[in-house]
């Protein structure tokens, strides 16, 4: 485990890019805190490390975007997601199967079906206006 301070949005992208560095094809990386953690703004590091060109947005209505590039990004948004049925139907064990990197934001919200998974778990926690404390298990980080 791991743990990460940083100051502005552009550190915790930063911290997203190092994280990237880390990944293989089909790897998961699951995502926990509360609306304006900074998960969309890690994932913007993420995608740039990756080589993907597309615009980094939280999925919320789409469930999923997905970045082309060297390396392909699907972004997930699990907040209206609770079920294994609700998981496959967005593809979301398809595009690791194709190895795709797969990000997910909102994973408390499908926690028990996720439990078992092998995955880098990325915590963020709201220190202050502009600090987050991040913490990151099951990586190379
Ligand atoms: N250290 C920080 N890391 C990430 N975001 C930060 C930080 N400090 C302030 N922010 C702000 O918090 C918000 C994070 O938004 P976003 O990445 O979309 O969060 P989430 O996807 O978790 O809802 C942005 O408005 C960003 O400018
Ligand atoms: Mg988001």
């Amino acid at each position: 485990m791991a743990v990460f301070e940083t100051h502005s949005q552009d550190e915790t992208a930063a911290l997203g890019e190092q994280l990237a560095r880390t990944l293989s094809p089909g790897s998961l990386v699951l995502f926990t805190g509360g609306l304006g953690a900074g998960k969309t703004a890690f994932c913007r590091g993420m995608a740039h490390a990756l080589g993907c060109t597309d615009e980094v947005s939280s999925p919320t209505f789409a469930i999923a975007n997905v970045y082309r590039g060297p390396q392909p990004f699907a972004h997930f948004d699990l907040y209206r997601i609770h079920t294994r049925e609700d998981l496959e139907a967005a593809g979301f064990y398809d595009y690791l199967d194709m190895g795709y990197i797969v990000a997910a934001e909102w994973s408390e919200n499908a926690a028990d079906i996720l439990a078992g998974e092998d995955a880098v778990r990325v915590d963020i926690v709201r220190t202050g206006d502009n600090d987050r404390r991040i913490t990151v298990e099951g990586g190379a980080l």
